[in-house]
């Protein structure tokens, strides 16, 4: 198998490990915070696999220093996290919960004490069920409540954040959550999808600039999770669904954020369904939007093949499990060298002023061993594919500056709650130990000597 060296890595790459609020925290009835749309959506019975909630998860609000050890011994220099609205804004807007800043203001003291540079994202899922209950995503209000959320958060940590992550994955908080129903807030409508997808790069738009006016020094972007999309065959059919599942899954995002609006193949497949026949796109909006941004997060996993599918479903698509590859344990396809295709592909379409990978990893089945350590080595491989792919792509003239795996523990896997590990450390969840993987230890000594420049 190729592996990556180290030295193909320029000496000021980022490297980092990711998680998010809700996955991780626990003490979600303290200090103040409000419900979120996952709280509720966990409580609803057979949504969450093993009636799973994030009550406790890892347990890090209250294992912070703890936590902060850890990641400094994996030799990073970033960490992205999310910020929990509720923490904040218990009601969604208006009063400020100061337990909460305090929290997140501990937490980044702790990384920069710790010589770790913080990533901030500001919206990984967990909206307040109060703003929910006002209409959620579909409603034009949410966007604008989180444009006074993101100002509030960046006026209270620009000082000390210098990258702020506005909205991570739109299309799975607007599909996944309102079209398939498989996640909070478990809605099944396309219209309310597509116009809960419109709101969120919405509330992106004005995250931006309310990020820029309270911390003009700070970087800012979105975090878009993309797939590159392959034809099953070479029939023009398949290679027409494969640009329908483009548009579906990336275009969406990708060209409005760029300031080319929404791709209008795609608009037209939706019909009645599209934002822009639900007249939900006012003047301006594609302006901001459009709002240019400091980078491009891009959170990947895996590609999608396709077949041309007429009559199923609004998109005439239907995704194939390729025979012979390898799966993680979602049922993934472990596809490497999509990520060179895609980073290629984003920098000749884009041009982004900075591509960042915010989310790359994958799940097993793992097992504690007699001699107390996880033995992952399918996800050491896994990770080793991706950054020998990642190699290639910076070869290409793909302008990638960093790299964070996914994700830093075992965590609450949304709807697939504990079930699932992404963890390069692997967490008990009865006594809440950590335990460094075979991954993170390869992780760990792969940037340790990208960072020093020296070979493999
Ligand atoms: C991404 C999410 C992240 C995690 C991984 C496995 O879609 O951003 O929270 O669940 O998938």
């Amino acid at each position: 198998m190729t592996q990556p060296h180290p030295q193909a890595f320029p000496p000021r790459f980022t490297w980092g490990v990711a998680t998010s609020s809700y996955q991780i925290e626990g003490a979600a009835h303290e200090d103040g915070r409000s419900p979120s749309i996952w709280d509720t959506f966990c409580a609803a019975p057979g949504k969450v696999k093993g009636g799973d909630n994030g009550d406790v998860a890892c347990d890090h609000y209250h294992r912070l220093d703890g936590d902060l050890d850890l990641i400094a011994s994996l030799g990073v220099n970033a960490y992205r996290f999310s910020v929990a609205w509720p923490r904040i804004l218990p009601g969604g807007r208006g009063a400020v919960n100061r337990a909460g800043l305090d929290f997140y203001s501990r937490l980044v003291d702790g990384l920069l004490a710790r010589g770790i540079t913080p990533w901030l994202t500001l919206y990984h899922w967990d909206l307040p069920q109060v703003l929910q209950d006002a209409g959620g995503w579909p409603a034009r209000d949410t966007a604008l409540a989180f444009g006074e959320y993101a100002a509030i958060v960046a006026a209270e940590l620009g000082d000390r954040v210098g990258h702020f992550i506005t909205i991570n994955e739109p299309w799975v908080a607007a599909y996944l959550g309102h079209g398939a129903g498989v996640h909070a807030p478990g809605h099944t409508d396309l219209a309310e999808s597509f116009a809960a997808s419109h709101h969120l790069l919405l509330a992106h738009g004005l995250g931006v600039r309310a990020v820029r006016a309270a911390a003009p020094g700070a970087q800012v972007g979105i975090t878009l999770n993309l797939a590159a999309a392959y034809p099953a065959t070479d029939r023009e059919a398949d290679h027409a669904a494969a640009h329908r599942q483009d548009g579906f899954a990336n275009r969406w995002y990708l060209d409005p954020v760029f300031g080319r609006g929404y791709p209008q193949d795609t608009v037209k497949l939706l019909g009645n369904a599209s934002p822009q026949a639900q007249e939900l796109v006012r003047p301006g909006d594609l302006d901001i939007i459009g709002t240019p941004s400091d980078f491009l997060g891009v959170n990947m996993y895996s590609r999608s093949v396709v077949e041309t599918a007429p009559g199923e479903g609004w998109l005439g698509v239907r995704q194939l499990r390729p025979e012979g590859s390898e799966y993680t344990g979602f049922d993934w396809e472990v596809a490497p060298q999509s990520l060179s295709d895609l980073m290629l592909r984003l920098q000749r379409d884009y041009t982004p002023r900075a591509i960042y990978i915010t989310e790359n990893g994958a799940t097993y089945p793992d097992t504690v061993s007699e001699d107390g350590t996880v033995h992952d080595e399918a996800r050491t491989r896994y990770f080793q594919q991706h950054l020998a792919a990642l190699e290639v792509a910076l070869a290409g003239g793909a302008k990638v500056s960093g790299y964070f795996a996914w994700s830093l523990m075992d965590n609450f896997e949304w709807a697939e709650g504990y079930d699932k590990r992404f963890g390069i450390v692997h967490v008990d969840f009865d006594t809440q130990a950590r335990t460094l993987k075979q991954s993170g230890r390869w992780y760990r000594d792969f940037l340790t000597r990208a960072q020093q420049g020296q070979p493999a």
